[in-house]
């Protein structure tokens, strides 16, 4: 019989989604049976106030098995990475953390027989070969980042775990997230979020890929449903574990910049690409998730201007 979620591990915590996760979590499974744990800390951050928190570098595979045995968890989300623009900057590094940490949390989940961990991919696991408009479940997995090659080997180790050991591996290939609470990490769709900051904060904003780059995107509510809703799916009803195509929009940065004029008239935008635009270049503009639909009701709530109008509302709030 399937065994129920109880305690969970949350890595990365402090990070974009895992800091929003962690909030949720906490409301659904109550703050003393969610620990949640990243590389520093910041004492000023509810993550860290408001519930069990641990320090956890997650390529010490000691760390996370003691911490893992001592807080008798069942369940991890495992949110560490190094994302793809400061990948770019220091390869080794990404390589470590994403699979080092990500076999770590693999080889832990099969020692300690845990119920269930969540590992998300991305679409930068997708490169220059694969077709770039609705992108298929299935398709040309030939990433140009080191990024994305950690993402596709994830995906590879996830699945061997879940056919080889009998894990129970989850992931879905985010699409990039915008977000209000914790700035982005270092990646490549940072500006679809810069661009609200600086939108309230400034009026303007210097845009680092062209006005043109479409790019699949995401609002945070839709994430954390889509997380959480592939978490709680019946395991005998899917057909693939760790790399699940999700899509909510596909927009431009003129897109973008065009919704958030509609709240924030005279708002000016211009266009200086830099590396980063060479990585969005090899993304889909477009994703295929029919397959997350089907398997487990994927459905995503926001579109561009209901999320640029509540991305707004709450910065102004918080700025
Ligand atoms: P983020 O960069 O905002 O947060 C990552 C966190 O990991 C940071 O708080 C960092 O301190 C921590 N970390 C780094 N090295 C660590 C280590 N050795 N041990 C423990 N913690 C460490 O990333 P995010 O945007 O929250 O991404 C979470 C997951 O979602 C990642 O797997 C990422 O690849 C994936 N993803 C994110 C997006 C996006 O747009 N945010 C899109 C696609 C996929
Ligand atoms: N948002 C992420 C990045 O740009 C995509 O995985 O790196």
């Amino acid at each position: 019989m399937a065994r129920n979620i109880q305690r969970i591990l949350i890595t990365g915590a402090l990070g974009q989604i895992g800091s929003e996760l962690t909030v949720e979590l906490r409301k659904r499974y109550g703050s003393d049976n969610v620990i949640a744990s990243d590389i520093r800390s910041d004492e000023n951050s509810t993550v860290v106030n408001g519930g069990p928190w641990s320090i956890l570098d997650v390529t010490d595979i000691e760390a996370v098995s003691t911490l893992v045995r001592s807080q008798k968890i069942d369940t991890i989300f495992h949110m560490a990475a190094i994302l793809s623009a400061t990948g770019e900057k220091n390869p080794m590094l990404c390589w470590n953390v994403n699979m080092d940490g990500t076999l770590n949390i693999l080889e832990t989940a099969r020692e300690e027989s845990l119920v269930r961990v969540i590992i998300p991919s991305s679409i930068a696991a997708f490169g220059p070969e694969t077709p770039r408009d609705n992108t298929p479940q299935k398709t040309i997995l030939r990433p140009k980042t080191i990024y994305g090659v950690t993402k596709v080997s994830g995906e590879l180790l996830c699945d061997y775990y879940v056919q080889r050991f009998g894990v129970d591996v989850r992931g879905l290939r985010y699409p990039g997230i915008i977000s209000s609470e914790t700035p982005p990490g270092g990646g490549t769709t940072d500006y679809a979020v810069e661009i609200y900051y600086k939108a309230i904060e400034e009026g303007r904003y210097t845009c680092f890929v062209r006005r043109n780059t479409m790019l699949p995107m995401m609002y945070m509510p839709d994430c954390i449903k889509a997380t959480l809703d592939l978490a709680d799916a019946d395991f005998d009803n899917l057909s693939h574990h760790s790399d699940f195509n999700v899509g909510a929009l596909s927009v431009t940065a003129g897109d973008i910049a065009e919704s958030i004029s509609k709240f924030i008239p005279g708002f000016e935008v211009t266009y200086e690409p830099d590396f980063r635009q060479q990585i969005a270049d090899t993304w889909p503009s477009s994703i295929d998730d029919s397959l997350a639909r089907k398997e487990w009701g994927w459905e995503p709530d926001w579109d561009l201007d209901s999320m640029t109008a509540d991305m707004l509302e709450k910065l102004k709030q918080k700025l």
